[in-house]
């Protein structure tokens, strides 16, 4: 199977590198289109398959096609491709808020993946949720996620609304761990520790205490009744943060996520609802 990445940027780079690290295909069978003759030539140079700069060099040898542009770039996207691909071809969209009913309509095609991974694909640790039109097989569905499962886990989810749900949980969820993160490296900071001590405790602990959840069955509640001894330091924490309401405050926040995904779907350029 050719496959064929558009857009050579921070996404596109991360999904090329994971297919060729994992040996799920190789740089025979790997294409990346970039639009800046610059860029094509920085791309080039990282040895990662065949690299184009115009559109009719590389769309119709691909049976896979990857679109990893910004959203806004899309239009301009559908624009400079429709005209060198077939209804043949499997396309692959990460592109946040673009539906998939806009890219069958814009490029008249029926076999279409979209999906939502994060940024932790960067080291194989990403999440992505992903969904497809009625027309793309079994088989090339399946084909499509060992790809992207080559970036991290996944999972399928029935209704592209869920995948504005998931933008909202796994999308933007890295940053809340890390404003979570920010504020225990502050307050080590303001117990003594220097700043790579504090970032080590830190890091660490949330290394470990995933880990340790993800290893075992209980609940992130059970996790926590083992540490919380009555009367002890995790209990005063635990009960300062149940009397601030951090909980509530942390569904709020991916609530306003999730509402901004689907605003952001509504008005992603060309887009219409489905
Ligand atoms: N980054 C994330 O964590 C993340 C997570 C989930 C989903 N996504 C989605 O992934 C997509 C890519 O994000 P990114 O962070 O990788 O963006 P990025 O680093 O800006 O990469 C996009 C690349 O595509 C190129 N490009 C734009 N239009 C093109 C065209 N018509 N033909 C060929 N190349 C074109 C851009 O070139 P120029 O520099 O010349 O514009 C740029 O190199 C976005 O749609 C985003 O919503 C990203």
């Amino acid at each position: 199977m050719k496959i064929l990445i558009i857009g050579g940027g921070n996404m596109g780079m991360t999904y090329a590198q994971s297919f060729l690290r994992s040996h799920i295909t190789d740089k025979a069978n790997m294409m990346i289109l970039e639009r800046s003759p610059e860029k094509a030539s920085i791309v080039a140079n990282t040895g990662i398959g065949t690299v184009c700069n115009h559109p009719g060099d590389c769309l119709s040898h691909a049976d896979l096609i990857i679109f990893a542009v910004k959203p806004q770039d899309s239009v301009e996207l559908f624009t400079s491709i429709r005209s060198f691909i077939n209804s043949e071809q499997v396309f692959l969209s990460i592109m946040a808020g673009v539906k998939i009913k806009t890219i069958c309509e814009s490029l008249n095609v029926t076999k279409v993946i979209r999906a939502m991974p994060n940024l932790p694909a960067q080291v194989g640790l990403g999440m992505t949720a992903f969904t497809s039109s009625d027309e793309v097989s079994r088989l090339e569905l399946v084909m499509v996620q060992n790809l992207i499962n080559t970036t991290g886990k996944s999972i399928y989810v029935e209704k592209e609304s869920s995948i504005d749900a998931a933008t909202a949980i796994s999308g933007s969820g890295p940053a809340y761990v890390y404003h979570f993160m920010n504020a225990m490296i502050q307050a080590a900071k303001g117990m003594g520790f220097n700043d790579s001590e504090a970032e080590l405790l830190v890091s660490q602990t949330f290394k470990g205490a995933v880990d340790l959840y993800s290893k075992n069955n209980f609940s992130c509640q059970e996790w926590i009744s083992k540490v919380a001894s009555k009367g002890g330091t995790t209990e005063a924490a635990i009960s300062s943060f149940v009397a601030n309401e951090v909980e509530k405050d942390i569904i709020s926040g991916a609530e306003a996520a999730h509402t901004r995904a689907i605003e952001l779907g509504k008005v992603a350029v060309g887009s219409k609802t489905k």
